[in-house]
């Protein structure tokens, strides 16, 4: 493989998670220390992902990054410093002018790399954009990096961001937990966790069986169709015996036929990619409950938070984020090309992985739903095994830096 040398281009793309700007730190880390071998000049930043590069809103990383402090503040950074966006290209026979316009920002900036890191939908990007490249026989090495708190990629153990926000989420549970636990007036909680289609952070509820610990009484994933009357009969049965049931539910559940549980209290709107937009789900339920029960009923809606929450993030998460985001400097530079960056889990216990990478054509567009072993026999909550899996990957803490008492952040 002949050696490519230009510049390189990196962007976000998709929800934010509390890792993804490590993942960017990665891959600034991977230009600025050399991981390419003299073959990348200069690393520029699209803001807003496809969506800025289009309308050439670039930034010079190098520049802006000379300064190495800055990048570990970066690493601690919540939300997407670049920018993000939800815009997905269109097919290319549909929208020639779109990717002829890439091109010609490409050529402008003689950009031979391209790493967008993003999920599912944004590895479609990655995909289209590879196979426009190559039909116009423009040399640029396409990468994705995947990031997603709802850990749905497929092809990867597991998604850079997702291991935070589910640390925030058994954090934040056990917390709950404690706090309902002070009446001894009947009461139920009812939480409600995102991912929309798979149910990956909502399992994180259920870390703390992995040791003995707490967990919600009931927990229910979007891999199981939802069914009122069976969730209404499991909640008398622990009423019966204990006064405060707390529930955590993902946003995503739906009924036999379909429909989404908040649903019931109407859906905002649909986003470009089509997905409805959730919540209200623990609103709905708190309804119902409170129509069935007549007792207290709260409902909480954990929201961004548990993708923003950076001062709880997981320093394994970060780690493998930092990781990640180099390996993809590292592998473009020796030739690597339409692919995503991937973990492989190596073992549990004690945990290790490796970072390899897959054809992103194999992932795109496609969800990694929550195993059938991880699920229990009545759909009610999660198995000890998956949280024996999951719990690897929430250890260690950052030394988060401080100023005037709130965590540092750097703003691009
Ligand atoms: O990116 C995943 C995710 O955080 C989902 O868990 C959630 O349903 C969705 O994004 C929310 O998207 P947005 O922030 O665009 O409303």
């Amino acid at each position: 493989m002949s050696k490519l040398i230009g510049n390189a281009i990196v962007g976000q793309s998709g929800g934010p998670t509390a890792a993804i700007n490590a993942t960017l730190a990665g891959v600034i880390r991977g230009v600025l220390e050399n991981a390419h071998g003299g073959s990348i000049k200069t690393l520029y930043g699209m803001r807003n992902g496809v969506e800025g590069l289009l309308k050439e809103n670039i930034v010079n990383l190098s520049e802006f990054f000379s300064d190495m402090d800055n990048i570990s503040i970066l690493e601690q950074t919540p939300a997407a410093a670049l920018g993000s966006c939800r815009k997905k290209l269109p097919k290319i026979d549909e929208g020639r002018e779109t990717y002829e316009k890439l091109i010609e920002i490409f050529q402008k900036y003689d950009i031979r790399y391209f790493f967008y890191i993003g999920g599912n939908d944004s590895m479609d990007t990655v995909a289209k954009l590879s196979e426009y490249t190559k039909e116009c026989d423009y040399e640029m090495r396409v990468i994705g990096v995947p990031k997603t708190i709802d850990n749905d990629l497929v092809g990867t153990d597991h998604t850079p961001g997702f291991a935070s926000a589910a640390k925030y989420i058994a954090t934040t549970m056990t917390e709950i937990i404690r706090d309902c636990a002070v009446y001894t007036t009947k009461a139920v909680t009812v939480v409600e966790i995102m991912g929309r289609d798979a149910g990956w952070l909502t399992a994180s509820a259920g870390i703390p069986k992995a040791f003995g610990g707490e967990v919600p009484d009931l927990i229910y994933l979007p891999e199981r169709a939802f069914n009122k009357d069976e969730f209404f009969a499991d909640l008398k049965v622990i009423l019966e015996v204990k006064p405060n049931v707390v529930v955590a539910v993902s946003e995503g559940i739906r009924f036999a036929d379909g429909t989404y549980v908040c649903e019931g209290f109407g859906i905002a709107s649909t986003d470009v990619f089509g997905h409805k937009q959730l919540s209200g789900t623990a609103k709905a339920l708190e309804v119902a409950i409170k129509n069935e029960f007549g007792c207290k009923v709260r409902s909480i809606e954990l929201n961004l938070p548990q993708r923003c929450a950076s001062h709880i993030a997981s320093k394994t998460d970060i780690e493998e984020s930092v990781l990640v985001g180099k390996a993809a400097v590292k592998a473009a530079s020796e030739g690597v090309t339409r692919q995503m960056m991937t973990i492989e889990r190596v073992s549990t216990n004690p945990y290790k992985v490796d970072v390899s990478h897959r054809d992103v054509s194999e992932i795109a567009n496609k969800v990694k739903h929550v195993s059938d072993e991880f699920i229990n026999e009545r759909g009610n909550s999660v198995t000890d095994e998956c949280a024996r899996y999951l719990l690897p990957l929430i250890q260690g803490e950052l030394d988060v830096k401080y100023e005037n008492g709130i965590p540092k952040h750097v703003i691009i």
